[in-house]
């Protein structure tokens, strides 16, 4: 198969397939994570908390923070990038981008349109995705059905999330959960079943303001008196958000599975978001199953809430916890209330993974800057301290070979 052959006409009406249905499979996934590190011990010195607090009640040991010269995009871009070399394809074979967040960089245009030019894409539909921490899971649905339908054949779904711009660091209830960061998968067209299968979604609007960010919208214009009253930061009921995710989550994984036809016993890999331990805990303990069954990595990034699992997911990837063939599934739950499962079944080689991450130099990725406009210090006054310091340098990648992969060959009839 040759890699014009695996492009859809790029006429929507020339696009449905004539017989039989298209199937998304997850060909590319990337990750980006900022450098510096925010520990337990450097939130003991701003707010009356300690590690011992933090670890027991959340798993949470240290999360990332953005440097000020990243944003969202810039994050969502570097991952996004990283997917599509992982995939193999080039960037303007995506013919959609759908970039889940609820931070981003501006109201308007959309943080996916900035991304979209960064990563040098000339032809995609960009949109964003705002269903808060299962913004990935809904941007995930919604990318399998454009490709379903025969809409799109390559689509890039991203998480990307700069949370800790928008956390009050005097309430230590929200403080301590947050962190920033950007994960991204390229979905493909393909006649071979696999791929993305059973997707559950539900929003319980009776938990609207469970978790909320109250100024800033039409409702309540960004004014002196709302800065003063603390309102552009988030809020959060943290007891009736727990009692909801640890409802919730593991009911939803089971639909989704269960709309794939499959068992929970078919399932080789959980991919919770990663909110907290004990609420994941409770997901293996729902759907019973062991503790090793679900991925975790709250312990290093905290909840970047529409990051947390497409970063869980690549580097669950690329340690060979998933082989081709094994059935992941991915469940959220955040603002809304909403959640979103998703069961995949893994067609993509894991190798691929590690090559995808080095081709991209974070460094060479660049947002485009608006023109004539002079931006404040985006970095919160509190962690000034922490961003003064040197930060350490990502684990060198010595053992991959950095280049083009080779493009992933996916049959369409
Ligand atoms: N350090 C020390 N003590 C603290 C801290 C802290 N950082 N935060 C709260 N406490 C205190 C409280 O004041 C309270 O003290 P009190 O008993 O004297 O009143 C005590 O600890 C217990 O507080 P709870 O809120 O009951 O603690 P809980 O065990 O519920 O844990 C937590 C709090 C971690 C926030 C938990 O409720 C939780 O994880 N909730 C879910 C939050 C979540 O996942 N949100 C993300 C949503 S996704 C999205 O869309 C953004």
């Amino acid at each position: 198969m040759t890699g014009d052959a695996t492009r859809l006409p790029r006429d929507r009406a020339e696009r449905a397939p004539a017989h039989g249905r298209h199937h998304a499979h997850v060909t590319g996934w990337g990750r980006y994570v900022p450098s510096q590190v925010l520990t337990n011990a450097d939130l003991e010195r701003m707010v009356d908390t300690n590690d011992e607090w933090i670890t027991s009640r959340t798993g949470i040991r240290e999360r990332r923070v953005a440097a000020a010269h990243e944003t969202t995009a810039s994050m969502g871009a570097v991952a996004g990038l990283r997917a599509i070399r992982t995939a193999g394809v080039s960037p303007d074979d995506v013919d959609l981008i759908l970039l889940a967040t609820l931070t981003p960089d501006y109201w308007m245009p959309s943080t996916a349109a900035l991304v979209k030019e960064a990563i040098g894409n000339s032809r995609a539909a960009a949109m964003d995705v705002a269903a808060a921490c299962s913004g990935f899971v809904y941007g995930l649905a919604t990318g399998q059905a454009w490709i379903e339908s025969g809409l799109a054949r390559h689509v890039l779904v991203i998480g990307a999330e700069l949370l800790t711009r928008f956390l009050d660091y005097s309430d230590r209830s929200t403080c301590i959960l947050f962190g920033d960061g950007a994960g991204a998968v390229v979905l493909s067209a393909s006649d071979e079943p696999g791929g993305a299968l059973g997707v559950e979604l539900t929003t319980e609007p009776q938990g609207a303001y469970m978790i909320w960010l109250p100024a800033g919208g039409s409702k309540s214009p960004p004014s002196a008196e709302t800065i003063a009253r603390g309102e552009h930061f988030i809020r959060m009921e943290g007891r009736e958000t727990y009692r909801f995710a640890t409802k919730t989550m593991a009911t939803t994984a089971l639909a989704s599975i269960q709309k794939s036809g499959l068992t929970p016993d078919d399932v080789q890999l959980f991919i919770p978001h990663q909110a907290n331990i004990r609420i994941i805990e409770a997901v293996a303990k729902g759907l019973d199953l062991p503790m090793d069954r679900m991925f975790t990595n709250v312990e290093k990034y905290g909840n970047t809430s529409a990051a947390s699992i497409p970063i869980a997911l690549a580097e669950a990837v690329n340690e060979g916890r998933l082989q081709v063939g094994d059935h992941v599934t991915l469940v959220a739950f955040g603002a809304g209330f909403t959640s979103g499962g998703i069961t995949i079944e893994w067609t993509a080689d894991p190798l691929r993974g590690p090559a995808g991450e080095a081709a991209v130099d974070p460094e060479a990725v660049h947002v485009r800057l608006p023109v004539d406009w002079d931006s404040v210090d985006p970095i919160p006054p509190a962690l000034a301290a922490v961003m003064a310091r040197p930060g350490p340098v990502d684990p060198p990648l010595d053992d991959v070979v950095p280049g083009e992969p080779e493009p992933a060959v996916l049959p369409l009839r």
